[in-house]
């Protein structure tokens, strides 16, 4: 028989009386989330000042996890609800995160004097090395949505050694085209400068149902004291030069990326296109269901699940590390290999919103992970 030995367990921290160690943790985290209020910083660059958000503190031997923020929003409106979902503090607790404001997007920006010159979109992109030279930072890992993701893209492409992974929700890597111009105009007859916006965050479904989170960005929008500075970074992004990715060519990304797209989202064709072009062993493509246009309001615990599962796959939080994200739990993501020729070597990650469901499509390498 074994021979039993006494073992000594010690507490780091006590548990008060009564406290489950679930409770202690989101206790602890709560706690956490509170006394990290960030620190606001600008710089000076070329194209003007940039404002960022410094959360946590550098880990050594880690990239940064730097977000861009998409039209209409700033780094609070697009990412608060990630960033604060509990199950997202396992993972950032470990990473320094910087969220940049495109410039005049900042909480109590004023409004830029008639006839400034917004930045385009690739001089936004050039404003990130003056960040991270201020910060001292030397590679990142990205995520940015709309605009921002397109951003962080032109920022890979000229400087890939610094970018260890992207994660690009709602990109649109093409210019616009002359069709969609005349469509931009007609639409810009009749509808608001905000409406137009609201129509590149969410789809028509989402902005005739007038859920509550509808109401409050169509609120934020509309009533935003920096609503002109708004229009030139719309301006920008309409007028954003074409990323050019080729597959097989110069130019792609050459870092491990997470596409991101809503099913139903505005953009969904233009990821699913984008998806087409870049390299297949490094890219994985997530569509989301029941998410709308902004995954990362309406769908914090799935992009959480998946974004755990993209670090892990570079390397970073071991899955012994996790205690909370559980991998024994329901799978409701599920990660297989396409039909699409085109993607037949890349990893597509459908997801489900009933647990349990696995994609239709033939058997690949699937990977069950909880929702
Ligand atoms: C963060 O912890 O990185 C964060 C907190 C609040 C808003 C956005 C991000």
């Amino acid at each position: 028989m074994a021979e039993l030995q006494e073992v000594q367990i010690t507490e780091e921290k006590p548990l008060l009386p009564g406290q489950t160690p679930e409770v202690a943790k989101e206790a602890e985290l709560a706690a956490r989330i509170l006394l990290d209020p960030g620190q606001t910083h600008s710089v000076e660059t070329p194209y003007g000042s940039v404002t960022f958000t410094v959360y946590g503190t550098p880990k050594p031997k880690r990239p940064a996890i730097l977000t861009y923020h998409d039209v209409g929003l700033n780094y609070k409106s697009c990412f608060q609800p990630l960033f604060q979902f509990g199950d997202m503090q396992e993972i950032i607790q470990n990473f320094v995160r910087v969220h940049v404001d495109a410039p005049g997007m900042e909480e109590g920006a004023p409004v830029f004097p008639l006839g400034y010159q917004y930045p385009s979109l690739d001089q936004l992109a050039d404003m990130i090395p003056c960040i991270l030279q201020y910060l001292n930072f030397s590679s990142v890992i990205g995520i940015g949505v709309g605009a921002g993701a397109y951003v962080l893209s032109r920022y890979a492409l000229s400087h890939p050694d610094t970018v260890e992974g992207l994660v690009l929700i709602n990109i649109d890597p093409n210019a616009k085209g002359w069709m969609d111009w005349a469509a931009h105009k007609l639409t810009g007859l009749t509808s608001s400068i905000a409406e137009m916006i609201l129509g590149h965050l969410f789809s028509q479904e989402e902005l005739s149902g007038n859920s509550e989170l509808i109401q409050k960005y169509r609120n934020i929008i509309t009533h935003a004291p920096n609503l002109a500075n708004i229009e030139l970074y719309w301006n920008s992004y309409n007028n954003r030069r074409d990323l050019n990715f080729e597959r097989g060519g110069d130019v792609t990304l050459k870092c491990p990326v997470m596409l991101v797209v809503g099913d139903q989202a505005p953009h969904e064709d233009a990821v699913v296109e984008c998806n087409s072009k870049l390299d297949p062993t490094q890219t994985s493509f997530l569509k989301m269901a029941d998410s709308g246009g902004q995954p990362q309001l309406t769908q914090p615990g799935k992009l959480t699940e998946a974004f755990k599962y993209f670090l892990q796959g570079m390397g970073y939080m071991a899955s012994s590390c996790m205690t909370r994200l559980s991998r024994s739990r329901t799978a409701s993501l599920t990660s297989a290999a396409s039909i699409d020729g085109n993607r037949s070597r890349s990893r597509t990650l459908s997801q489900s919103s009933e647990s349990g469901t696995l994609p239709s499509g033939p058997p690949g390498h699937t990977m069950e992970v909880s929702c």
